[in-house]
């Protein structure tokens, strides 16, 4: 009875998972019998601001509370410096700033200074100040000033004091005026984050300082733009989309803390910042034009999640005219991202800098709106499409929870599991109604391992991309969150995100190695597949990019055990095929920023034939083999 259950446990799938054991083990391939196709959009990015992101990650301000916010920090971020017997008063003036929405500044009153005994502020940073050999920093201040002389700004080593770069700026007396400074460190200065920034003065008189900004260089030296190492990594995942702003962040804990994306784009002195639900001020620096622009550095598409009435702490709006407004804020988004500049929105787009349109295709109302218990989704969905739907019937709507009004192109699953949790659910899509709304696995991962996931969690996800491949006729897109860290105490919200990283350097996690290697070898459609034996927890997905007839074998053996498989696959070209594994001695292992290359793939070749091809899945590994075929 039991021989003959082991027996019949023969699955025929485009992929699948054993999970009794038997040997031998085959699994035949056939690459001329295409199952469904495999989205070209299948794996993109999904972002948020949590565990500093942005601020003290992706946007790169190396000064913190630049805009000198008081509720959360008071003014400890920007401790008072009377060097030698210098005497000053430093306050937080909340009835004087350079702009609406910056009405308050750092008021500093010198009563005594010399230019041997000068006095200030310092800035410590996001965790520290990377500091660089050779290298160009820009900035820039607001201030209004009586007396004080001119600003002599410098970065120095926390430890010692040593200078690491000087510069004056030379202030005008009276009203508010932006000034510009830069500072560039020498061939030899070490490379070091325990640095800090001090601005001093030498003259008594009182400066009133806002908006203080110190920026290294960015990803192609855009004003303003991106971490280059983080954008480097993220662009080796080959992502599609980018889902912005994604999570929690777009909706706020309260409806005046929602991403209010018309207070996060111009001049920089025109942004009042907001609270994240995380529970830090976003600078907004990194605004809904910079989130373009960095679909732009990756050459990906946005999926634009407008705000929909619904906030994490419960608050929402019922569908009817009390939702028109938020209604209209997004189609005005929707012109500002895509209209040309002949539009109100599209040219203020073009004032901003950007005259050309950002195409996109997918735009999402709301974020997890199942949370929302009033039951008002349906109705404030249904209002958001048709409205949309009526001006920009291009779109596909997507719908974060399941609706009986409004029809959604697309519904907006998200799941964190164990790696366990996983394991179990790769078939879940399997059987789902193929004539309802596509799917967008907008949120996933496999939660073990912090700050980054370990390589139990690479192994989940790898198990889940197997069966997002299998299913993609179904999954259209598929983001895994959080994408990012910063590891400093404090910094984290969340545990188990992608990549870490502190002032100085970033690691990716086995989970992002998984990431970029089903993102590098996607394929377009799954083909037949049987496997029939089994052994432990192994998954594979079998698809091929036609125009270049490679199959991309995905192999996952989630177990501590080697498994033995014999390929059939009668189209495979003999010769050899290149693999990439990912492999590691326990679930347990992980990657981290004192061994960031711990784990990583290895490319080999192996001798590739059409029958009886004998290969051994190592244990704990993942593997991608590309084979070519006839
Ligand atoms: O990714 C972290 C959070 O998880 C997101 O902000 C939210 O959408 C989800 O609950």
């Amino acid at each position: 009875m039991k021989l003959a259950a082991v027996l019949i446990a023969s699955i025929i799938l485009s992929g699948g998972v054993f999970l009794i054991a038997q040997s031998p083990t085959t699994l035949k391939i056939d690459t001329g019998t295409t199952v469904s196709t495999v989205s070209p959009t299948l794996y993109g990015l999904m972002t948020e601001e949590i565990n500093y992101s942005y601020d003290g990650g992706l946007y790169p301000e190396l000064l913190r509370n630049r805009t000198m916010f008081i509720p959360h920090h008071g003014l400890e971020l920007w401790p008072a410096i009377t060097h030698g017997d210098s005497v000053m008063e430093r306050v937080a003036d909340t009835a004087v700033g350079p702009s609406k929405a910056l009405p308050h500044s750092l008021k500093l009153a010198i009563s005594k200074a010399s230019r041997t005994s000068q006095a200030g502020v310092a800035n410590g940073g996001y965790w520290g100040i990377p500091v660089r050999p050779g290298t160009t920093y820009k900035g820039s201040f607001y201030a209004r000033t009586e007396g004080v002389g001119p600003a002599r700004v410098r970065l120095l080593t926390d430890e010692l004091g040593t200078v690491l770069a000087e510069t004056t700026v030379d202030l005008k007396f009276g009203n508010w005026q932006q000034y510009h400074y830069t500072l560039q460190t020498g061939a030899g200065v070490k490379t070091s984050s325990t640095n800090h920034l001090e601005i001093t003065f030498a003259r008594p008189g009182t400066v009133w300082l806002q908006l203080v900004s110190l920026f290294p260089p960015t990803f192609n030296n855009r004003p303003n733009g991106n971490r280059p190492d983080l954008i480097n990594m993220m662009a080796a995942m080959k992502p599609q989309f980018l889902r912005l702003p994604g999570g929690n962040y777009l909706e706020g804990d309260f409806i005046n803390e929602r991403f209010n994306w018309k207070e996060t784009i111009g001049p920089l002195v025109d942004r009042p910042t907001h609270r994240s639900p995380w529970n830090y001020q976003s600078t907004d620096g990194m605004g809904l034009l910079e989130f373009l622009e960095w679909c732009e550095d990756l050459k990906v598409e946005p999926v634009l999640a407008v705000f929909a009435g619904y906030s994490l702490k419960g608050e929402h709006v019922d569908a009817g005219p009390a939702l028109e407004p938020f209604v209209q804020e997004a189609l005005d988004e929707i012109e500002y991202v895509a209209g040309d500049a002949s539009t109100h929105w599209g040219a203020v787009r073009a004032r901003d800098g950007h005259p050309a349109p950002f195409p996109f295709h997918y735009l999402e109302v709301g974020n997890e709106d199942f949370f929302d218990k009033s039951g008002s989704y349906d109705g404030r969905f249904e209002q958001f499409a048709k409205a949309i739907r009526a001006r920009y019937p291009q779109y596909k709507v997507i719908a974060t929870a399941p609706v009986k009004k409004g029809q959604p192109d697309m519904i907006d699953d998200h799941y964190y599991r164990t790696p366990d949790e996983f394991f179990a659910m790769v078939h879940h899509y399997d059987t789902m109604d193929r004539n309802g709304p596509k799917i967008f696995v907008g949120e996933w991962a496999t939660r073990t391992g912090s700050p980054t996931p370990d390589f139990g969690a690479a192994l989940g996800d790898a198990a889940w991309m197997t069966s997002m491949e299998r299913n993609s006729d179904l999954i259209l897109m598929a983001s895994y969150a959080p994408l990012f860290t910063n590891i400093n105490a404090g910094g984290m919200q969340w545990s188990t995100d992608l990549i870490g990283y502190n002032a100085l350097q970033s690691y990716p996690s086995p989970a992002y190695w998984a990431q970029v290697l089903f993102g590098n070898h996607v394929g377009d459609h799954t083909v037949q597949s049987s496997a029939s034996g089994a052994g432990p927890l192994l998954f594979w997905s079998a698809t091929v990019s036609t125009g270049s007839r490679i199959l991309h074998l995905k192999l996952v053996n989630a177990s501590d055990t080697a498994q033995p498989l014999t390929f059939y696959i009668p189209n495979a070209a003999p010769g050899e095929a290149t693999m990439y594994s990912l492999h590691a001695a326990t679930r347990f292992a992980t990657n981290s920023i004192d061994h960031p290359d711990a784990i990583k793939p290895i490319t080999s070749k192996v001798r590739s034939s059409g029958s009886a091809w004998a290969h051994t899945v190592p244990p704990n590994a993942i593997e991608v083999l590309d084979i070519t075929f006839r």
